[in-house]
């Protein structure tokens, strides 16, 4: 697998030809080297058994170099701590804290006010003129989503943003460099001061915000104070942004990218729904994801040995034709059954029902309110995150 310009602008036919090759790779482009799953049903399968693959896996990411050790460690240390990283017992201890912020209950309740900030941003633009759709909704709004379920003010939403690109850029890198862990680190340092400051006046808060609810669990001694809770903080606030903002962006480029797909939705819009989830099939904002073997095992004929990395193929286990008829095809009407963009098994997205919600919010809102709307640059512009695969800018202009 080559991560070059060609494959940035499209890694499907990349894919396409590993699949084609067999269901698993050694690359040595991925952190000193790592295992490629190419297949729906190797990827689903890896994801779901936390037995031989563990979610612990920022050690050799943070600390790549000796020099660098002693200057990441309270990097490391604090990434580490964040449920996405981590195994049972504590992962399932924290994720039953935060699983009540994201029933579905509680996000209908955010439906209004989200519904009301699409509209506001929408109202800004002019869309006979033309406007960048990124910088203009897809880039605000899941911030200020953010903002309203840990009921932090959404005027501090160029921070968040801020924040989180540095660590997007540094978790998108195959090999991350030096400049960009550190990056990331002070970016990290900062969304963990954020909410060190934020709690004492929280602390004895009975909001349902995620916030309260952390802090509320760490009363109960449900969640360790400090680290274990920083930590948590800025995982939430950094995983819905990068992701929600490329599916909003690919999205909306995919469906003006074939006009017959966009003029269906409009005569259809009860299609919208499952077409929100081919989008994320077809497009898929977080191209892998990685897990550490925790034995030495043999899979499809090939040795893997314990603390091997291995990189599972999300975008490309959403394309296998074993899986997905005509794979390389959007067809919004598609029901696609085993979807993987928000993963499988423990770690499933715990922000996949609000994610879901917000995206049929803003294209259910685009479809009715710029029916005419077309894309004003031929080609994509691509940002190049290897992993959140996203557009540095769509312009669009209503015709
Ligand atoms: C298009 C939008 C999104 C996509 C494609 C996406 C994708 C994913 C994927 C693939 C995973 C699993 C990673 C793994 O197993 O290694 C994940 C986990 C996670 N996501 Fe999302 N995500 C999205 C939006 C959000 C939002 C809006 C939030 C907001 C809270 C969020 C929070 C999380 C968290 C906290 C985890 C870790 C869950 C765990 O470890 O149990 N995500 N997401």
């Amino acid at each position: 697998m080559i991560i070059d310009a060609a494959f940035r602008a499209d890694p499907y036919p990349t894919y396409a030809a590993l699949r084609e090759a067999g269901p698993i790779h050694w690359s040595e482009e991925f952190f000193g080297g790592a295992w490629l799953l190419t297949r729906h049903a190797d990827v689903e399968a890896v994801l779901r058994d936390a037995v031989r693959f563990s979610a612990q896996r920022t050690g050799g990411w943070v600390m790549q170099s000796r020099a660098a050790r002693s200057e990441l460690m309270d990097f490391q240390q604090l990434f580490a701590r964040a449920m996405l990283f981590l195994d049972a017992p504590d992962h399932t201890r924290i994720r039953s804290v935060l699983n009540a912020g994201f029933r579905n209950d509680v996000l209908q309740q955010f439906a209004p006010a989200i519904g009301q900030r699409v509209d506001a941003l929408l109202d800004a633009v002019d869309a006979d003129a033309g406007f960048d759709f990124m910088q203009a909704l897809a880039r605000p709004l899941p911030a200020e989503v953010m903002a309203m379920l840990m009921d932090i003010p959404a005027a501090d939403r160029g921070d968040f943003i801020a924040w989180s690109d540095d660590l997007a850029t540094f978790i998108g890198a195959p090999i991350p460099s030096l400049e960009q862990a550190r990056r990331a680190r002070t970016s990290l340092l900062a969304m963990s001061g954020y909410f060190e400051q934020l709690v004492p006046q929280r602390r004895h808060a009975s909001g349902d915000d995620l916030v309260s609810r952390l802090l509320r669990a760490e009363a109960a001694g449900d969640i360790q104070p400090g680290a274990e809770l920083l930590a948590q903080c800025a995982m939430l606030l950094f995983a819905g942004h990068e992701t929600t903002r490329n599916l909003l962006g690919n999205g909306l480029q995919a469906l003006l990218a074939d006009p017959v797909s966009w003029q269906r939705l409009q005569r259809e819009p009860a299609l919208l729904p499952g077409a929100v989830r081919e989008l994320l099939r077809f497009d898929s904002p977080v191209q892998y994801t990685g897990r550490r073997v925790t034995a030495d095992l043999v899979l499809h004929g090939r040795q893997l040995r314990r603390g091997d990395l291995v990189v599972a193929l999300i975008a490309s286990a959403n394309r296998d034709p074993a899986r997905h008829a005509e794979p390389d095809r959007l067809d919004v009407a598609r029901r696609p059954g085993g979807l993987l963009s928000f993963g499988a098994g423990p770690h499933l997205c715990i922000g996949a029902g609000l994610t879901l919600m917000e995206a049929e919010i803003v294209f259910g809102r685009l479809l009715r309110r710029f029916p005419r709307l077309q894309r004003v640059d031929a080609q994509p512009r691509w940002s190049g995150n290897a992993v959140y695969r996203g557009l540095g800018a769509l312009p669009v202009r209503q015709a």
